[in-house]
């Protein structure tokens, strides 16, 4: 194929396009190579070390596959006793201090660090020697929709890159240094005192149980759907549990947002499901809302409307609503209310 390069991954031929890394070769042939900070949006940091794979011939030397370009010709081996022997400490190092109640995570069976720990293999007999915390370190549960676990954090720093490279905020750093080393934000305040914008990108990227939406559930089914909070059109879906939204998941292959979301489109479902939300017109009799059939409250505002005219009206409009009705509430209030008093809470 033109643009392509050649190698051999594990005595299998792969063609890669020119410019990816071994690491997205190997992934792209079903070729699993354990990995932890790795994001294919995010550029590659060499964070986790478990990424390692040996070159043979000419290259002879072990590397880290998400950091290192493919070349033609290159033959590489995923899997030699060295590597494994590596791979095995490196494990060790990310699950020193981790918290081990799998169970009790919200990221159990699709946790990152699972499927290696999985694949790598754990020896009981070394669990805990590496231990260096004693005691679990606070959770910061400050930010209203989600919260960080630092006991499950493995420092891949995929939360970090995506507030930099992806939402250009940098709302949270690596803080500290050595075994202190933590996620955190500016002079380690907590989520809600930085500049975090509430978006939950990084939850939705966090490949642990460390970031994790709060009072979420498992929906047992999920509905496509676009965005009703402003115009944009974000794509994305609605999970459903029990007849209730559940969850709110941005569609990757949406061309206005490509799967991400706002702090509104991700966690600002929940108003469906209040038991405040008015599901009938009200009308105001002697000085209290009153509910009435739709007919009677129609009737009663074509009548106010019928008594105004010109510049006595007003109408905001709404980027909640679609193009075509905003099209319509412009021609209504030009054509039939007869002024220019139009105007739409986007242009703020
Ligand atoms: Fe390569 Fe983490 S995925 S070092």
């Amino acid at each position: 194929m033109a643009g392509n390069i050649n190698l051999i991954i594990n005595d299998q031929k792969v063609a890669a396009p020119e410019g990816s890394t071994i690491l997205e070769a190997a992934l792209r042939k079903g070729i699993y190579i354990p990995h932890l900070c790795h994001h294919r949006e995010l550029l590659p940091v060499g964070a986790c070390r478990l990424c390692l794979v040996e070159l043979q011939g000419e290259w002879k030397k072990t590397v880290i596959s998400c950091k290192t370009p493919v070349k033609e010709g290159m033959v590489i081996k995923t899997e030699t006793p060295e590597i494994r022997q590596t791979r095995q400490v490196s494990l060790e190092l990310l699950v020193a201090d981790h918290d081990t109640d799998c169970l009790a995570c919200d990221q159990n069976t699709k946790c990152g660090l699972q499927r290696v720990a999985d694949h790598v293999g754990m020896d009981k007999k070394r669990m805990g020697r590496l231990k260096s915390r004693e005691n679990r370190l606070p959770i910061d549960d400050s930010n209203p929709f989600f919260e960080f676990d630092p006991n499950r954090c493995v420092l891949c720093g995929i939360c970090v890159r995506t507030c930099d490279e992806l939402l250009n905020i940098n709302a949270i750093d690596f803080a500290y240094r050595g075994l202190g080393t933590k996620i955190a934000g500016f002079g380690d305040k907590s989520r809600v005192e930085s500049n975090c914008e509430s978006c939950g990108e990084c939850i939705v990227k966090c490949p642990v149980g460390a970031l994790t939406e709060k009072g979420a559930e498992n929906p047992t089914h999920q509905i496509k759907t676009v965005c009703s909070f402003c115009g944009c059109g974000c794509g994305l879906y609605l999970g459903v549990r029990d007849n209730k939204l559940v969850t709110a998941k941005g569609d990757i292959n949406s061309p206005a947002n490509k799967g991400r979301l706002c702090v509104k489109g991700r966690f600002g479902y929940k108003f469906v499901n209040s038991d405040e939300r008015l599901t009938s017109p009200l009308v105001k009799k002697d000085g209290e809302f009153v509910e009435v059939e739709w007919d009677e409250a129609l009737d009663l505002i074509a009548d106010k409307f019928s008594k105004t005219k010109g510049d006595q009206f007003a109408t905001i409009a709404s980027a909640k609503c679609s193009n075509e009705d905003n099209f319509v509430a412009q021609k209504f209030t030009r054509a039939v209310m007869g002024t220019n008093n139009i105007d739409h809470c986007a242009r703020l």
